[in-house]
């Protein structure tokens, strides 16, 4: 590695979507255990605890959640809610007891996707039929995506057009979709962005016309804050109000199947710490209940009991609300709007832009909340850098920095073998050209140093390009 600075200089990752070590709250967590081995009933924590999650955890978990979105259709209901042991293994889930390579055409993600929830569609036997759906200004296009559908519906024959040979209701799949569709509304990894309540309503339209399973998630949607510095609302402000999730609206619109048609994945990787792996799945109460009853819960209880357990206790106690509003929100908040002024005033003059800034005073990026882990930049694509992988190894060869190229985010068994020519076409690639940013790992200064390096990046890759006249290599 040939760094540009004589002293090496310590390695920054912006790369990595991962809480700093100090911010997980490991003595509530030591509290939290010692009070439930100090209880009455230890063999309760040690035996093969219920498939749906423990009931006492489900009903605080419920309040919670219906504290954190006030949903208009009314207080969450605990058989609406499944403990999970995270939300990767939720997804592996909701595919193993909802979905049918037999059956299912399609799995959609909105792209930019999260690129590690792949590897799960493949792994439940979808290799080479994920396809991307563009993320659009507002949430997805929808243009795009009734297109996209239409299509596979129209070209893909499996099977022979019968049953399903596998998953039937009489052996205990009473759900198969025809197509899942997977995304992260709000505060989205990668892109940052929150979709719009129209396109929620929209989104869960398309859903029931096409039998499409929306699988959210919403694992950062409780670190949320107020985008502008001088606001004065003090994190309070009734714009800063929760999003309905999809499985909000879907519950809201009149007509509502029994198993719906969205999913809400949630996490404590975020907001406790990934280590505890544990998460909790809404759906309808059909739904939850037949999720318990896959193979692996069937065998052995729920997969996430005795931690889940331990997390209850930070629920039923307040602390993880303490945690949350008094340690996570201020202290990622303070990184954000130093991250987004660095890039202000170090990248801009460089034709970098954060993706869904409207060019609002302070730090404002959007109109909405800003929140969770992740920002995106777009590189100018006037052809006077090179491509966002190389300025990727230029920075972390040269500058001690790792970023997340915007080619990590594509879906890449989109494009292979079967995908439409005209589709390909249509499907917008501008993200390509761009990267993730994360506030997570590093604290504010290490946080500025990263941009000031980047800048540095940005001006050495432009050095060395030699652009012909008129020509733009884009
Ligand atoms: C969108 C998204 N989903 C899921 C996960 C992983 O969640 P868990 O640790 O609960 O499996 C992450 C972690 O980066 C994520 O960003």
């Amino acid at each position: 590695m040939v760094l540009k600075y004589s002293v090496p200089r310590e390695h920054i990752n912006l790369q990595g979507g991962w809480p700093t070590p100090r911010l997980h709250p490991a003595a509530a967590l030591e509290q939290a255990s010692a009070r439930l081995f100090s209880g009455p009933d230890i063999q309760q924590l040690l035996r093969y605890g219920p498939g749906q999650g423990v009931p006492a955890l489900r009903e605080n978990l419920a309040a919670w959640l219906t504290e954190e979105y006030q949903p208009s259709a009314g207080p969450i209901s605990p058989d609406r809610v499944l403990v999970t042991n995270g939300a990767s293994n939720g997804l592996a889930t909701i595919l193993q007891k909802f979905a049918d390579p037999g059956y299912t055409r399609t799995i959609w993600m909105v792209e930019p996707a999260y690129h590690l929830a792949a590897p799960i569609f493949r792994d439940a036997g979808f290799a080479g039929r994920i396809r991307g759906v563009p993320e659009g200004e507002a949430g997805v296009d929808f243009e795009y995506l009734r297109a996209a559908l239409r299509e596979v519906e129209r070209d893909l024959v499996l099977f022979g057009g019968g049953p399903p040979p596998g998953k039937s209701p009489e052996n205990g799949y009473p759900k198969i979709y025809r197509h899942v569709l997977y995304m992260v509304p709000t505060f989205s990894n990668p892109s940052g962005r929150t979709m719009s309540l129209n396109d929620r309503t929209e989104l869960v339209r398309i859903a029931r016309e096409f039998d499409v399973l929306l699988v959210t998630d919403d694992v950062y949607d409780v670190l949320r804050w107020c985008p502008e510095t001088d606001c004065g609302c003090f994190g309070t402000g009734a714009h800063l109000a929760s999003p309905p999730r999809l499985v909000d609206v879907d519950r809201l619109l009149p007509g509502q199947a029994p198993f719906g048609h969205a999913v809400s994945n949630g996490s404590f990787s975020k907001i406790v710490a990934p280590g505890v792996r544990v998460g909790w799945m809404e759906g309808t109460p059909d739904f939850a209940k037949t999720l318990a009853r896959v193979g692996a819960t069937s065998s052995g209880g729920n997969q996430a009991h005795l931690a889940s357990l331990i997390i209850g206790q930070l629920l039923a106690s307040g602390d993880l609300q303490r945690h949350l509003r008094q340690v996570l929100i201020p202290t990622y908040r303070a990184r954000y709007y130093a991250m987004v002024a660095a890039i202000r005033q170090l990248l801009y003059p460089l034709g970098v832009r954060i993706v869904g800034d409207d060019g609002l005073t302070g730090t404002s990026t959007s109109a909405q909340p800003a929140g969770g882990f992740f920002l995106y930049v777009l590189f100018p694509a006037d052809g006077t850098l090179p491509h966002a992988a190389e300025i990727q190894r230029v920075a972390l060869e040269e500058f001690n920095l790792r970023i997340a190229p915007g080619g990590l985010f594509s879906v890449a068994d989109d494009g292979d073998d079967g995908a439409s020519e005209s589709r390909m076409a249509r499907r917008p690639r501008a993200f390509v050209n761009g990267a993730r940013l994360c506030w997570a790992w590093h604290e504010e200064g290490e946080l500025v140093e990263g941009i000031e390096r980047l800048a540095e990046a940005l001006k050495t890759a432009r050095s060395r390009r030699t652009v012909l006249p008129g020509r733009c290599e884009r």
